[in-house]
């Protein structure tokens, strides 16, 4: 996208958003990626190095939770890029400038993909966490959550269990395995934001996960405007009013400028 063109589109996405009230952005590994995290798909996307997983993980884990675990602390001792990469990562600026976007009004709720933790590390208060969070622990009767540090994992009584005495049910990392439901509190909230959505960002994803893949397109059936933030295609650049190509990690920090600009030039 040559320069002069993607100014004009930046232009056009800050006029929207000041036209808007109900702004809802959903993220995916992108928005990660210059934080040193990999993508999942493209090129050094880890399901491009590793195949995708298969869709049976939940079931694998909820069939014998105990030795899934035994397994998970064996794979905790090794050495792992991904793991190392999740743990070393810092906020990069695309983050920052979606936090800013929500402290000015102009983004009400992100939806993320990622299990990193960043959004919430940079400031962005009004979140759903589709994917989990690798940074905590669910129990899969209550839906209770809580950060690693505070469940003992005791090898010698696996699996750890809801620390909530009526409940008991099975505690599992936060992150959602693949063949397991998405917790329906997040789904919920990802619906109601959905909903109330005057427009709608996709950014660093290429939305072919559902049901995360599927908010923007009902936002889209309702008439509302998509922005997309992505550096090559996505399953849904035909559905969008203004596509901004590049690093969000670039074009979020001048998306949050324009609408700084625009609303300094119209307080006069
Ligand atoms: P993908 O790996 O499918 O897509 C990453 C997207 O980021 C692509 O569209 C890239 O073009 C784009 N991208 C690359 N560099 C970027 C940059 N610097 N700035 C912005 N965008 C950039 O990741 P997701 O769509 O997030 O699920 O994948 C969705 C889900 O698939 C993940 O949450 C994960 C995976 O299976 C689970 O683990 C449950």
């Amino acid at each position: 996208m040559a320069a002069a063109d993607l100014g004009a589109e930046i232009a056009r996405a800050a006029g929207l958003i000041a036209e808007s009230s109900h702004h809802v952005v959903l993220t995916g590994a992108g928005v990660s990626k210059e934080s040193g995290i990999p993508t999942f798909r493209g090129p050094g996307g880890l399901w491009t190095k590793l195949g995708e997983p298969s869709m049976d993980g939940y079931k694998i884990f909820m069939s014998d939770p105990a030795e899934w675990w035994r397994e998970r602390l064996e794979r905790e001792a090794q050495p792992d890029e991904f793991r190392h990469a999740l743990d070393a990562a810092e906020p990069n600026a695309g983050h920052l400038a979606l936090a800013e976007l929500e402290r000015m009004g102009a983004v009400r709720h992100v939806i993320t993909q990622n299990v990193d933790d960043l959004h919430r590390r940079a400031g962005t208060l009004s979140l759903t966490e589709i994917h989990g969070n690798t940074r905590w622990m669910r129990c899969v009767g209550c839906h209770s959550r809580w950060p690693n540090a505070e469940i003992v994992v005791d090898p010698e009584a696996l699996p750890p269990r809801c620390p909530d005495g009526r409940c008991g049910g099975v505690v599992k990392g936060d992150g959602v395995m693949f063949g397991e439901p998405i917790p329906p509190y997040a789904l919920e909230r990802c619906s109601a934001e959905t909903l109330e959505a005057d427009l709608f960002t996709i950014a660093g994803t290429t939305a072919q996960v559902y049901p995360a893949a599927g908010f923007p397109q009902l936002a889209v059936q309702r008439g509302v405007p998509l922005i997309e933030i992505d550096p090559d295609p996505t399953a849904l650049t035909a559905l969008a009013a203004v596509v901004l190509r590049g690093p969000a990690g670039e074009l979020l920090p001048r998306l949050a400028e324009a609408v700084r600009e625009r609303r300094a030039a119209a307080a006069g």
